[in-house]
């Protein structure tokens, strides 16, 4: 892909955005799901990609060891709204998947689901990360990534983040709107990065029974393996390093995979005030999470 210039957020019916996740609107809402569709929907930096490789294993690791060697992950699982005008649309990657079912990512908040999932009642996964470690990373990818907005320094960062100003919008709206979905929805799966960190292997038990598949103990152990952070930062296929829009020398994309990362970022005055923030911004109930493991 060629360079492509650094976007601006603007507000898009109530949510920060850019174009490169709106220039395709009606075609995104338009989508046409099916019930076997996986939609892997998360806010940014909360491990998508490490659920969308855990999802291609357990259905694809199997049957198709080629394709380990061969296709992106951001091949195997699209990233539905994505779009840079005359290179590539998510939504057409996605019409294209040749595989069942079609494991499809997304960062929209749960108000901007294309219809179609809901009718088809598609299963969905969903991955929250807590806020902090959250603001973090989506830091460093700011600097890494130019189909990002210029992040600013630290500080700036962290208030935009806090007032909802950085792309796909307020992270405590996002988190909350979706949680509120999960109480009516049963088709969808709200799974933890920071439980993921605890035992992966635990967690997979928990894809498994909501996706209805068995896999054998030896399965899951090299899924289990496979995901491991240090084997996906060393694996093209799943690290970015061949995606040109990212620079690894500014920060690598798979870079930390960590919980508490944030302590090495917030002093203690901006800890203070996020903490202040978090309880305003938290609905009731309001998803639980972990700062730490
Ligand atoms: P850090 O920047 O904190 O390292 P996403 O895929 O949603 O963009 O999320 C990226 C974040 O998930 C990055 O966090 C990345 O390192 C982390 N990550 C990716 N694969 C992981 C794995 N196998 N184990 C732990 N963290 C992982």
């Amino acid at each position: 892909m060629e360079q492509v210039p650094r976007p601006t957020v603007f507000d898009f019916h109530g949510v920060s955005m850019t174009k490169y996740f709106t220039d395709n609107w009606d075609n995104i809402q338009n989508f046409q799901a099916r019930p076997d569709d996986i939609l892997i929907a998360t806010y940014p930096k909360a491990g998508t990609t490490w659920v969308s490789y855990i999802l291609d294993l357990l259905y694809f690791g199997k049957t198709c060891p080629e394709r380990q060697e061969t296709v992106l992950i951001h091949e195997r699982v699209p990233f539905l709204e994505i779009t840079v005008p005359s290179v590539f649309t998510g939504k057409d990657m996605a019409d294209q998947l040749p595989t069942t079912p079609r494991l499809i990512k997304t960062h929209l908040p749960v108000q901007f689901i294309p219809k179609s999932f809901w009718e088809q009642n598609s299963r969905i996964v969903y991955v929250a990360r807590n806020a902090k470690d959250s603001a973090v990373s989506y830091f460093h990818f700011g600097r890494m990534n130019s189909l990002q907005p210029e992040p600013g320094d630290w500080s700036s960062f962290l208030q935009d983040f806090i007032d909802g100003k950085v792309v796909f919008g307020s992270w405590f709206d996002h988190v909350n709107g979706w949680w509120e979905k999960k109480q009516t929805h049963s088709k969808l799966l709200y799974l933890f990065y920071e439980d993921l960190i605890e035992d992966a292997g635990r967690e997979i038990d928990q894809l498994c029974s909501f996706l209805g598949l068995s896999v054998s103990t030896e399965e899951k152990q090299s899924v289990v393996t496979e995901v491991k952070f240090d084997n996906m930062k060393q694996n093209k296929m799943t690290n970015y390093s061949t995606i040109t829009v990212m620079n690894h020398k500014v920060s690598p994309f798979m870079r930390k995979g960590q919980v508490g990362d944030w302590k090495n970022h917030f002093t203690v005055a901006q800890d203070e005030q996020f903490n202040e923030v978090y309880k305003q911004k938290m609905r009731n109930p309001a998803p639980q999470f972990r700062t730490e493991v």
